[in-house]
C-alpha cells in the first residue's frame, strides 16, 4: 500500500462535526510534522493582523507575540531552547516559533484582567483560523519553560507567558517517529455537546 498522501491526511483529520460547520473550522489541526517551506513576513503580517481583530474585553488588546523564524537563527534557537525535550523534537521542523504574552493589568486603570488570558487565546484563535485559511497550520504547546521564557526573552512584569506557538506548512508524517507517526494520523476526538452545553442551568444538557 502506498504512504498517505497530505491529501488523504488532510481528509482524516476533518472534523467530524454536524452539518453546517464551516470548513476552516473543520480542517484546522495541530500537527507535529511541518514542510521546509518558510513563512513569508507578508504571510505573518496577515496572521497577526487576524489576531489583532480579535474581541477582547474593553478592547484592551491584552494579547503580544514573540517571534523566531528560522532563518531568523539565534532567536529561533532561543525559543525553541524554551520547549521541554518533548516538543523540541517535532517543533524544531516548524519555520516559525511564537510565545504569546497577556498584558495582565488594564492600561487606563491598572487593575487585574482577569479575562487577559482568555483574550490571548482568543488572538490564537483568530490567527489559526486565519492560518487554516492561507494552508498554514498552527500547534499551540503549554510544554515550555515559562519562566525562563519570561527571562530570557526580557518580558516585563506585568506581562504573562501563555504559550509556544509552532507555525508551518504541513509535512510528511513519514518523518515523524513512529509512535508520533500513529498520533498524526489517529482521527481527532472530542467530547459530545451534551457534555458542554447546559441549558439555563449547570448540568441539564441543552438538547440540541
Ligand atoms: C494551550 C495548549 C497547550 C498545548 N500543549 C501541547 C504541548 O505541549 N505539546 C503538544 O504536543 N501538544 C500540545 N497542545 C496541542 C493539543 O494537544 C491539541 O490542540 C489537542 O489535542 C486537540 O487537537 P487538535 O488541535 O488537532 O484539534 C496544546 C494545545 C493548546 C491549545
Amino acid at each position: 500500500m502506498s504512504a498517505p498522501t497530505l491529501e488523504d491526511w488532510t481528509v482524516a483529520k476533518r472534523a467530524e462535526t454536524v452539518p453546517g460547520v464551516h470548513e476552516l473550522v473543520r480542517l484546522r489541526w495541530s500537527p507535529r510534522s511541518f514542510s521546509a517551506r518558510s513563512v513569508t513576513k507578508d504571510d505573518l503580517r496577515i496572521l497577526f493582523d487576524a489576531a489583532r481583530w480579535a474581541f477582547s474585553s474593553y478592547n484592551e488588546q491584552p494579547w503580544r507575540f514573540i517571534v523566531a523564524r528560522k532563518e531568523d537563527g539565534a532567536d529561533f534557537e532561543r525559543l525553541l531552547n524554551l520547549l521541554v525535550p518533548f516538543n523540541q523534537g517535532w517543533a524544531k521542523t516548524a519555520p516559525v516559533l511564537i510565545i504569546t504574552l497577556a498584558k495582565k493589568t488594564f492600561s487606563n486603570t491598572g487593575k487585574p484582567n482577569f479575562h487577559a488570558l482568555h483574550d490571548a487565546g482568543s488572538a490564537l484563535a483568530l490567527l489559526a483560523v486565519q492560518a487554516t485559511a492561507m494552508g498554514l497550520h498552527i500547534h499551540g504547546m503549554a510544554g515550555f519553560d515559562r519562566d525562563r521564557a519570561h527571562k530570557e526573552l526580557d518580558v516585563p512584569d506585568d506581562y504573562e507567558v501563555v504559550t509556544a506557538v509552532a507555525l508551518g506548512y504541513l509535512g510528511s508524517p513519514e518523518s515523524l517517529p513512529a509512535d508520533l507517526r500513529e498520533r498524526e494520523l489517529a482521527a481527532r476526538q472530542r467530547k459530545p455537546l451534551t457534555e458542554l452545553v447546559f441549558e439555563g442551568r449547570w448540568n441539564h444538557p441543552l438538547p440540541l
